[in-house]
């Protein structure tokens, strides 16, 4: 009988789901691990050293429990850090989300683009070096948010959020002449897994239409290729959910979605 693969998606709160939905619809066969490290959320609000020195062992003892097939690191601020200490500790294979600059810039009209991220995704030499090698002329502006991520958990769990918090956050992505459609930003990177949670809001509170560039879709590719041709398996595929500071998932029937209609453990 063919053998299920384990997929391990990791992310400081809620905001990997809207990466693991992706996964879970190109790979249904797979059964899905996801584990928010709560306790240690927001990421964006902690030093380069102290995620290192969390997230490294931490996955370790993730990959010693769960024995993954594939570990995806649904989080900018920690991907753009933990890669190559990840490879180089543990032999699973890995996959990263960074800043998906190359193809918003590719695709800019106006040549003008904005990363929003949290304040440490847009400090990290990684994003800076991606701008170097991959901007093609566009003029990149960086946006480092302090809140946007915790107002996506907010909204996520229920809690109101009101339009002025989002505004605000998202205001210095819109950069030009708002009558110039020609010069104006055109292209606005979601450089958080959070912030597609908000999407409906961000694109109703743009002073402009943009195109809102996810990275989800390209890095379910991503995992389903290093996985192989999917398995036949016999049963529905299962999922868990887990939360390191071990609080109880009182998101059911609003998390079902992300995990394909799966009710996660
Ligand atoms: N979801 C995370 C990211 O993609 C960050 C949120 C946080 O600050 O913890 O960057």
């Amino acid at each position: 009988m063919p053998v299920r693969p384990t997929i391990l998606v990791f992310d400081s709160g809620l905001g990997g789901l809207t990466v693991l939905r992706e996964i879970v619809a190109a790979r249904p066969d797979a059964h899905f691990v996801y584990v928010a490290d709560d306790a240690f959320f927001p990421y964006g609000h902690h030093s380069e050293d102290e995620i290192v020195a969390r997230v490294v062992p931490l996955v370790g003892e993730l990959i010693a429990r769960h024995a993954p097939d594939l570990v995806v690191i649904a989080c900018n601020t920690a991907s753009t850090l933990v890669m190559s200490h990840l490879r180089a500790a543990y032999g699973v294979p890995f996959v990263g989300t960074v800043p998906a600059i190359k193809p918003a810039c590719a695709q800019s009209k106006t040549r003008r683009v904005s990363v929003l991220g949290t304040k440490g995704t847009v400090q990290r030499e990684y994003t800076r070096a991606l701008i170097r090698d991959f901007a093609q002329g566009c003029e990149v502006t960086l946006v480092g948010s302090p809140e946007l991520a915790s107002l996506a958990e907010s909204a996520l769990s229920g809690t109101a959020v009101s339009d002025d918090d989002i505004a605000t956050e998202l205001a210095p992505c819109f950069v030009g002449d708002a009558s110039d459609a020609a010069t104006r930003t055109d292209t606005v990177v979601l450089a958080c897994t959070h912030y597609p949670l908000l999407l409906d809001r961000l694109e109703k509170l743009a002073p402009w239409p943009v195109r809102w560039i996810d990275p989800a879709p390209a890095i379910a590719r991503r995992a389903s290729d290093l996985l192989g041709p999917p398995r036949e398996v016999p049963d529905a595929a299962g999922a868990e959910m887990i939360f390191t500071s071990n609080r109880p998932h009182g998101l059911g029937r609003t998390l079902t979605p992300f995990f394909g209609g799966r009710v996660p453990a």
